[in-house]
This record gives structure tokens, sequence and C-alpha cells, in this order.
């Protein structure tokens, strides 16, 4: 009923589309009955998709290195920072970000590291380029978001251009020294 779907999270009601648009298809071969179930059986509810979690091995991820990975259906970003983005980032006065967070607060302690973020920029949410990327054009280090030309510094907190916040940091654990589980 509408009430339903106005309760449902933009996931619910856009896999309630592609419900109704495969309906609509399948009643031109005339199989509707057959094609719900397994419509409704190939897509994850939202609630379990707001529970599941992204495990993430970071052994492997050298000093500067960013990797993707994907958390919740969105790009997630892990990456290893340098003793020198380190520095960087820890010599930044909080009264020069426009949101204000230290480094520190935005990792783990004793993993102080890694950086942990969403890889959607928060303007409008196109993915960013991380540092090793060619076409980066970032001013600070970390991340730029070729859109509209925001600039993310090395602990991934908004610099310049027009997204409002830092790029989110998800709640994630580390469950032993080399594996992140986030969610
Ligand atoms: Fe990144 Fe607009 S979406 S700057």
């Amino acid at each position: 009923t509408a009430d339903t779907a106005s309760e449902h999270t933009e996931d619910g009601v856009r896999r309630r589309d592609f419900i109704n648009i495969a309906a609509v298809s399948a009643a031109g071969v005339g199989g509707l009955a057959v094609v719900y179930p397994l419509v409704s059986q190939m897509a994850p509810s939202a609630d379990v998709l707001a529970e599941s979690t992204t495990e993430v091995d970071v052994a492997g991820i050298e000093p500067g290195q960013s990797i993707k990975a994907i958390f919740r259906k969105q790009p997630l970003f892990v990456k290893r920072l340098t003793a020198a983005e380190i520095a960087d980032a820890n010599s930044v006065p909080l009264s020069d970000l426009r949101e204000p967070q230290t480094l520190a607060e935005r990792t783990s302690e004793g993993n102080e590291d890694i950086l942990i973020t969403m890889g959607v920029c928060t303007h409008l949410g196109c993915v960013p380029l991380g540092a090793a990327e060619g076409e980066n054009k970032g001013e600070y280090g970390g991340y730029f978001c070729p859109c509209h030309g925001s600039h993310y510094d090395t602990a991934g907190r908004i610099r310049k251009g027009p997204a409002p916040t830092n790029l989110e940091v998800p709640e994630y654990t580390f469950t032993s020294e080399t594996t992140v589980v986030v969610g």
C-alpha cells in the first residue's frame, strides 16, 4: 500500500519500482505469477542490507595505497596512510576545518594509519579520486571529487569545494590485527 511504501527506505522503494516494471514486462509474455517470487528472492530487503557488514583484509595495503571495497552497495575506501600523510593531517589547526575532526577521531585507536571512509562525495554523491590516481587534482593530498571539485585532505576531511562535510567514516571494528569488519 502507499502507506507501507512511504515507510520504506529509498532502496525498498526502488525495489518496488523494479518489481512493478518486471510485472509489467512479464504480463507481455503471460508469466506474472512466476516472475514475482523470483524477483522478490533476488533483491535483499532494505532491512537485510542495513544490517550487512563488509570484511576487509588490510594486511596487503601498502602505505599510501587506497583500496576500494563495497559496503551496503556503496563504495568504501580503505587507505593506509604514510607517516607524512599522518603528520600532514595532524598539523592542520582544527579552526581551518569546515567540519573539525582530528585524525584520531576518524580512525581506530592503535590503528591511526588505517583510514576507512565511504567513497561517496558528501556534495552530490560522486566517487572521489584517490591521491594515487592519475587524474587526481586534489590540493590537500587526500581525495578529489571530479564532479564539482571538492578537495579532501589526507584524513578525508573536506577542505575546499562545495561538499559540506567530511567523507563519512562508517562504524567498524578490528577483529584481528589485519581484519576489519565494517558495519
Ligand atoms: Fe563531489 Fe559535487 S559530487 S563535488
